[in-house]
């Protein structure tokens, strides 16, 4: 697809999907819960559409009625063994939540991806939980996984490698295993999995100091199922933030956005780099922080930003990058290890883009710099996105402001934001 510059702005209020990461959990939580839920606004962009056909395969009766999805839970233990093996595309998130969840199970499951889900590092999820004694087998550190299903042991856990995913993994494994499992992060990650399993009544303690975070929870107790209301994805919105952000007479408002603390870095580091957001109605729901958001044309600073932003914004830098490139000052963006290991190596392929799209950058020690200039002279107009839907959104965004740029493989873009090109050609950008 081609992503073409524009005059006149971005302009108007996107309808911004659900949010990815609650969406996941809101299908994996209310089916091994008892009871019914009806969940509203539920994202149904391709990632979640494979965890939610995963638990089909294993038996949980869901059900579409107008807006609504309806998970009929029937208890911890319900899931039954899935006739083949569960595909997940391209949703790491998936499998590695889902690998916790079935390694606790009393049947074997296979886990397996698309070429991307495929060449990522699945051992992060296995070692821990074979500290709890699970048995999984990876195909070289990676998918296809043969989950044998095991009696787990409750064990002491330290988070090594500071991820949601994880850590969500460990919760979901302990919540069918006896007695206490300790799971403590050194690190801030998402807190989705805590706070909605709270929700739904897990015998879950949490405790928190200025160094660490400490989860104990005690397995077997059966949750309770509650209706979800999920708010829209501040990831998916990031895209518009910056789209209004770098284009000349331009002002959106996004509304009802997840503004979790845990991941709304973006906002901070725009904020510090001088852009006009105004976060608005802040309110809570189903124990989450939503709020509206309006954003302004703005001149932005560059800015030197630490590792503790990366903790809280991970998937954000493509974009933040896109919008780096339009400061009046250079940017130190730090300690982005993390970003080699999403959808693509981000690191790479932001520096190769912006680098073809003119933009004079650098990356040393996993720290990446970027000296904006006043005008950009496209070097080669082709975006490789190896098939990363935040990639190709990213640039898509750069596009509108320096286009016209082509973005390869865009259709990555259905496993998060199935409307972005409607949404963001309705609102004035050029992208076809
Ligand atoms: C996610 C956690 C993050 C994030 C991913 C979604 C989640 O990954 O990058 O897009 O829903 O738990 P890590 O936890 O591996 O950092």
């Amino acid at each position: 697809m081609i992503s073409n510059a524009i005059k006149e702005g971005i302009n108007g209020t996107p309808n911004i999907p659900g949010d990815k990461s609650i969406s996941h959990r809101s299908i994996i939580i209310p089916s091994i819960s008892n009871g019914i839920c009806e969940i509203n606004n539920l994202l149904k962009s391709e990632d979640v559409l494979h965890t939610l056909n995963a638990f089909r395969s294993m038996g949980v009766k869901i059900l579409e009625e107008d807006s609504k999805i309806i998970i009929y839970g029937k208890g911890l233990n319900s899931l039954k063994q899935p006739k083949d093996d569960i595909y997940l595309g391209n949703s790491g998130t998936s499998a590695r939540l889902l690998t916790g969840l079935l390694s606790s199970q009393k049947f074997n499951s296979i886990i397996t991806g698309d070429k991307s889900l495929s060449k990522r590092p699945m051992e992060r999820i296995s070692n821990p939980l074979s500290k709890m004694n699970a048995k999984i087998q990876t195909t070289n550190g990676s998918l296809p996984l043969k989950i044998k299903g095991n009696n787990l042991i409750s064990c002491e856990i330290d988070l090594e490698i500071p991820s949601a995913q994880i850590k969500s993994g460990l919760l979901l494994a302990s919540l069918n295993t006896k007695g206490e499992t300790r799971i403590t992060e050194y690190k801030v990650t998402r807190d989705h999995t805590e706070t909605m399993l709270k929700a739904f009544g897990a015998d879950i303690e949490i405790k928190k100091t200025d160094i660490k975070k400490v989860i104990k929870i005690n397995g077997g107790k059966e949750l309770k199922s509650k209706n979800i209301d999920v708010p829209n994805d501040l990831s998916s919105s990031a895209f518009f933030i910056v789209s209004a952000l770098i284009n000349h007479n331009s002002h959106v408002v996004l509304k009802k956005i997840n503004n979790n603390p845990t991941r709304n870095g973006l906002i901070n580091a725009l904020k510090k780099m001088g852009a006009k957001i105004s976060l608005l109605n802040k309110r809570i729901t189903n124990d989450e922080e939503i709020c509206d958001i309006e954003v302004t044309y703005s001149k932005l600073n560059g800015c030197d930003l630490g590792p503790e932003f990366a903790d809280l914004m991970i998937d954000e830098y493509p974009i933040l990058a896109v919008a780096a490139s339009f400061a009046n000052s250079p940017s130190i963006f730090r300690g982005l290890n993390e970003l080699k290991v999403k959808e693509s190596d981000r690191l790479k392929l932001i520096l190769v883009n912006l680098k073809n799209c003119g933009v004079n950058c650098k990356v040393e020690n996993n720290d990446l710099y970027i000296y904006p200039s006043e005008k950009y002279e496209i070097k080669n107009n082709v975006i490789q996105t190896d098939f990363d839907h935040r990639i190709a959104m990213s640039f898509a965004i750069m596009g509108t402001r320096i286009g016209p740029l082509e973005i390869s493989e865009s259709g990555s873009i259905n496993t998060s934001f199935p409307t972005f090109k409607d949404e963001l050609n309705r609102l004035g950008g050029n992208f076809f």
